[in-house]
């Protein structure tokens, strides 16, 4: 049986060929939420590395104002749901990082056809702009979340898949397209999944935002679930990794995680929080409403593998980058994007 390729409405572009005859090289890559937490400082690095950067992002979650004024930065606002608006944005680069996505697990909840739409259905657009454009590397950002709580630790990429959100499935089955697409038609994806990240310019209000701004600003802190753990990486760390998974060359359809490999209670960050904003006395309130209905318990990586492949290991201790986080919360208006956006979601 002839497969038939996935070529959809978009053209059909020839390899690029340098004046020399060799191939060409580029330096132009593509960031979907490239206006986003992670991505606008992947952004950030790529334009320090020398690269030419395309942002597509429609944000919703993003803000323009997280990303740097640059000659080589172009932002497009516009959905991944769309796919002709996609294919052309996709035109033209070689590389590609895939961050785009409804990543509050409580919107996921409420929305759950717009956040599969979103996460799966838009990263299906992305896989075939990829594949009809000749990309020659993607990232595809996946996340921790797709394993649900650990059933054994560290885990590595072998633990299995046990979403426990609506969002996590979503991201699930984008991995597995993605996957399935590398075996069936050669794309040239790596699968990165992050552990938890936090840093500056947070856009969602996560339990390490939120506890800066309620210790900043808030007479009495609000919580949730405080027995929970999570293996939290500082930004640059984490997007150090994406930048070395779209240079690497033979990693195409490998699945990496990405974390520290120390789990870290909820409890415990909360009171380094305390501490580094001097308000140690502040009382904490149990707020049931913060509480999720199917809580992951604990996310802690193996991260051997991304050690291995990518020679990528996290730099920043954690309290050096919760240090850097308040710093930059406090110096920066106090205000996170969700603040600036007027969300009253909570975690
Ligand atoms: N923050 C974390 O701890 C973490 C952990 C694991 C994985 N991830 C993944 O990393 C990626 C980035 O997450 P983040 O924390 O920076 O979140 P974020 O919300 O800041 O970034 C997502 C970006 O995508 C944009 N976006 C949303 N819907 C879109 C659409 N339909 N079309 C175009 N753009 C759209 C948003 O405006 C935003 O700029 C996501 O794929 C998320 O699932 C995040």
């Amino acid at each position: 049986m002839i497969r038939k390729p996935i070529r959809d409405n978009a053209t059909i572009t020839s390899r690029a060929i340098s004046p020399t005859g060799g191939p060409q090289t580029s330096n132009k890559v593509l960031v979907t939420g490239g206006a986003g937490f992670i991505g606008s400082a992947l952004v950030r690095k790529l334009l320090d590395k020398g690269y030419e950067v395309t942002v597509l992002d429609d944000l919703s979650t993003g803000l323009r104002d997280s990303l740097p004024k640059n000659d080589r930065l172009k932002l497009v606002t516009g959905d991944v749901r769309d796919f002709d608006l996609v294919s052309s944005v996709v035109r033209g680069n070689q590389k590609v990082t895939h961050l785009a996505a409804q990543a509050f697990i409580p919107f996921s909840y409420q929305r759950p056809l717009e956040v599969a739409e979103v996460n799966a259905i838009g990263s299906i657009n992305v896989f075939k702009a990829c594949l009809n454009h000749d990309v020659k590397r993607l990232v595809h950002v996946s996340s921790s979340e797709v394993y649900g709580s650990a059933k054994y630790t560290p885990m590595d990429e072998q633990h299995p898949l046990c979403p426990y959100s609506t969002y996590s499935v979503a991201k699930a089955a984008a991995d597995m397209w993605a996957q399935t697409f590398h075996w069936e038609h050669k794309l040239p994806v790596v699968i990165l999944r992050p552990f938890n990240t936090f840093g500056p310019r947070e856009s969602l209000p996560y339990f390490i935002p939120e506890m800066i701004r309620q210790c900043v600003k808030e007479p009495v802190i609000h919580v949730g679930n405080l027995e929970t753990s999570r293996d939290f990486t500082y930004v640059d760390d984490t997007v150090n990794a994406m930048i070395t998974a779209l240079e690497t060359q033979n990693i195409e359809g490998e699945i990496i995680n990405l974390g520290t490999r120390k789990a870290r209670k909820m409890k415990e960050i909360l009171s380094l929080i305390k501490k580094e904003t001097s308000v140690e006395e502040k009382d904490i309130v149990v707020d049931q409403s913060r509480l999720r209905p199917k809580d992951v318990e604990t996310l802690v990586t193996d991260n051997s593998k991304a050690r291995k492949i990518l020679g990528w290991k996290p730099e920043t201790p954690f309290e050096d980058g919760i240090r850097k986080t308040i710093k930059w919360y406090i110096d920066n208006g106090k205000a996170w994007w969700y603040e600036r956006h007027g969300w009253l979601w909570r975690y």
